[in-house]
């Protein structure tokens, strides 16, 4: 069998298109355009290359983007005061600070800084807490996509196996918590689980989110599963080449014998996150506004 493949890059570009036209409406209701800021600390490239493709698809979503660039010293104090300038700012809708953040910062003060209503990323606790006792709020964008393209591709989730590999707040924990809102039966499965790879061979959904290339092969997988690989790692370059090719925690190749479908990497879960960051920032505009989010995004 050859799974077929999840094609996360075209299913991105569908949401935007519909989150762009959403965004105009909007914008003739309410008599501005929705409004992301973006708050980038210090100079890591591979943050400087998110954060314009983030900006340049903000704008492309009929959004206005606010990117701040903050030199690698900023201090938390003048940080915080930036957060709460934000907050404060009635253009504003969604708020993006950047992770990581430099050593001397501290994350968890700044996240807490950011208004629940304005946390776009779902990062603040608020937002954790809403999304684990149901109530609504801002849900993390990675998680959130491939829950889209989960749907997109099974439809009703009760009652399936699902093993989430990978525990952090950015993806593990947030992912298990909509899969069980979904009525699945799920497993978070980490470093230190025994017989990770036996754990695994149950699901019919994985989602690997552990930052190991490749370490999912096709043994670990049961027939048919549908597999979904968060993990973006740059192996070492070969002989000749300055950069060494992007490949996720599964196998991608020899996965796709054994899966029934799979995202790509990349090209599958990574064009989701901006895509569902602009989803989360029009949701932020329409409650911000008073005004009923529109249905299906
Ligand atoms: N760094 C890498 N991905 C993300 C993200 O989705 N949000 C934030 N704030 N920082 C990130």
């Amino acid at each position: 069998m050859t799974a077929q493949r999840i094609d996360g890059k075209a299913f991105a570009a569908r949401l935007r298109e519909r989150v762009g036209e959403a965004a105009a409406g909007f914008a003739t209701k309410a008599g501005r355009r929705p409004g992301l800021a973006v708050v980038l600390v210090g100079e890591d490239p591979a943050s400087n290359v998110y954060v314009r493709s983030k900006g340049k698809a903000t704008v492309a979503a009929n959004m206005e983007s606010f990117e701040h660039r903050l030199a690698a010293d900023t201090s938390d104090a003048d940080l915080l005061a930036l957060v709460d300038q934000l907050n404060n700012d009635d253009a504003v809708d969604g708020i993006l600070v950047q992770l990581p953040l430099p050593g001397h910062l501290d994350e968890q003060s700044i996240i807490a800084a950011i208004s629940p209503d304005k946390d776009v990323d779902g990062f603040h606790v608020i937002n954790a807490g809403r999304l684990s006792v149901g109530q609504s709020g801002f849900v993390p964008c990675t998680p959130l996509g491939c829950m889209m393209l989960l749907t997109d591709r099974l439809g009703d989730l009760s009652g399936l196996e699902a093993v989430v590999i990978g525990r952090s707040n950015i993806v593990g924990k947030p992912m298990a918590q909509l899969l069980v809102d979904a009525n699945a039966t799920v497993t978070i499965a980490h470093s230190r689980t025994k017989g990770l790879a036996s754990v695994v061979k149950r699901a019919d959904i994985v989602v690997a989110a552990v930052g190991r290339p490749e370490m999912i092969g096709k043994d670990w997988l049961k027939d048919g599963a549908t597999v979904i690989d968060v993990g973006i790692n740059r192996l070492p370059p070969e002989p000749g080449a300055d950069k060494g090719k992007l490949v996720g925690d599964v196998a991608f190749a020899e996965a796709s014998e054994v899966a029934g479908a799979i995202t790509p990497v990349p090209g599958g879960v990574g064009p989701m996150t901006i895509a569902v960051l602009l989803r989360n920032t029009l949701v932020a505009a329409h409650r911000n506004a008073g005004l009923t989010a529109p249905e299906g995004l």
